[in-house]
């Protein structure tokens, strides 16, 4: 048993659970998932995954995401990149809605399929529906072989390796990391990006595994806030633009693997609803960074603020505004707008797994979820 025992630690490379593990991997397989796909110097990148769809995306008329859980998170992430850098209209749907809907989709269509496991049953079920439509079918995926980049008609792997905690923590950075790529590939085909914008995105996407570095680099100060939120029972989590996917996914984090109630909204909506939960016992976690939503993200702490609860705020390195106004604040690195959420998600990420750790919860394996869903 003492042998057994020692195993699973090396297996967790020195970690208490894979999901701390997976979490500090996130530098290597983000840049895993960019190794040799991108060209900084030159402002190229290459996907030789959907190589031959090229032309195709030169004339498509609209993007179709199809996911489950954190990979639908991702996914969202993906319409505001690729609505902003290429230009094309993008949907986002839960698989399990698209495929008993009759979805309006055709040839003309590209539909993309976001999957670590590559086995979600109501994913791959969404896929045979739109292939019988006579859609294209972008697979991202983490499992290499896995049945859904089998039923694709081309696609791209993220690269992240086995991911075994159950909350997925790595895969959805690389998912995110690869919806970036397509979306600034898409944007050099149609020409939608100058050239100069590229490389400075791309130079600074280059730059971004050691970002992740120094996001992780609050995690002390990351397990002290946890401490004292670990007994809330419900949390709520703001963002704006594409900090309200972050916000949905740190919500989601949280409900997995603590079991303590929590919601994503984006920070507008408070007002039409979340508001009339605010009291003292409420955290906020708001996405805050230093962006084109800012001043009012900062409007939306007031009104917390104002109904005495209690604000943890994701910013940016050397912000004080918000550091006045916040119980908590963690700092992210200063990068583009488009990258905020490879960054803002990591401290996301270690806040719910300290706080899960303190509620003495099952943190690889949480109660009723399984890793992969094949069933309906
Ligand atoms: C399950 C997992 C989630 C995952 C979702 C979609 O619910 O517990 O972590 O996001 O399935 O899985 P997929 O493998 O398709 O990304």
């Amino acid at each position: 048993q003492e042998l057994e025992l020692k195993l699973e630690m090396l297996e967790k490379g020195g970690f208490d659970h894979f999901m701390l593990k997976e979490i500090y991997e996130q530098p290597r397989s983000i840049k895993d998932c960019m190794r040799g796909r991108i060209y900084p110097e030159k402002g190229l990148v290459q996907l030789g995954g959907i190589k031959e769809f090229a032309e195709k995306l030169k004339n498509i008329d609209r993007i179709v995401i199809v996911a489950c859980g954190t990979s639908w998170h991702a996914g969202l992430v993906g319409e505001y990149l690729i609505e902003e850098y290429a230009r094309i209209p993008v949907e986002v749907e839960y698989a399990s809605e698209f495929r008993y809907r009759n979805p309006i989709i055709s040839e003309k269509d590209i539909v993309i399929a976001v999957s670590q496991s590559g086995e979600t049953a109501d994913t791959m079920a969404a896929i045979e529906l739109a292939k019988e439509k006579g859609a294209t079918i972008f697979g991202i995926c983490n499992v290499v072989g896995a049945s859904i980049p089998r039923l694709s008609h081309a696609g791209v792997y993220t690269h992240a390796g086995p991911e075994i905690g159950v909350a997925s923590t790595k895969a959805f950075t690389a998912q995110v990391t690869v919806l970036t790529l397509m979306a600034l590939y898409m944007a050099q085909q149609r020409g939608t990006i100058t050239q100069s914008k590229l490389i400075h995105l791309l130079t600074e996407l280059d730059n971004i595994p050691t970002m992740v570095e120094r996001c992780l680099l609050s995690n002390d100060s990351i397990k002290e806030i946890s401490a004292k939120f670990k007994d809330a029972r419900n949390f709520l989590f703001l963002g704006r633009g594409s900090g309200f996917p972050v916000a949905l996914e740190g919500a989601l984090k949280l409900k997995e693997i603590s079991y303590i109630h929590a919601e994503g909204y984006p920070a507008a909506e408070m007002k039409h609803g979340p508001i009339a939960l605010i009291d003292e016992e409420m955290p906020v976690v708001f996405i805050a960074t230093k962006n084109s939503s800012y001043e009012k993200v900062i409007s939306n702490i007031q009104e917390v603020k104002a109904r005495k609860g209690k604000v943890i705020a994701i910013v940016t390195e050397g912000d004080t505004v918000v550091k006045n106004m916040a119980d908590f604040v963690i700092e992210i690195p200063d990068a583009d707008e488009i990258f905020l959420p490879l960054l803002a998600t990591i401290p996301l990420q270690l806040l719910s797994y300290h706080i899960a750790v303190m509620r003495g919860c099952n943190v690889d394996q949480p109660r009723n979820l399984a890793k992969s869903v094949t069933v309906e």
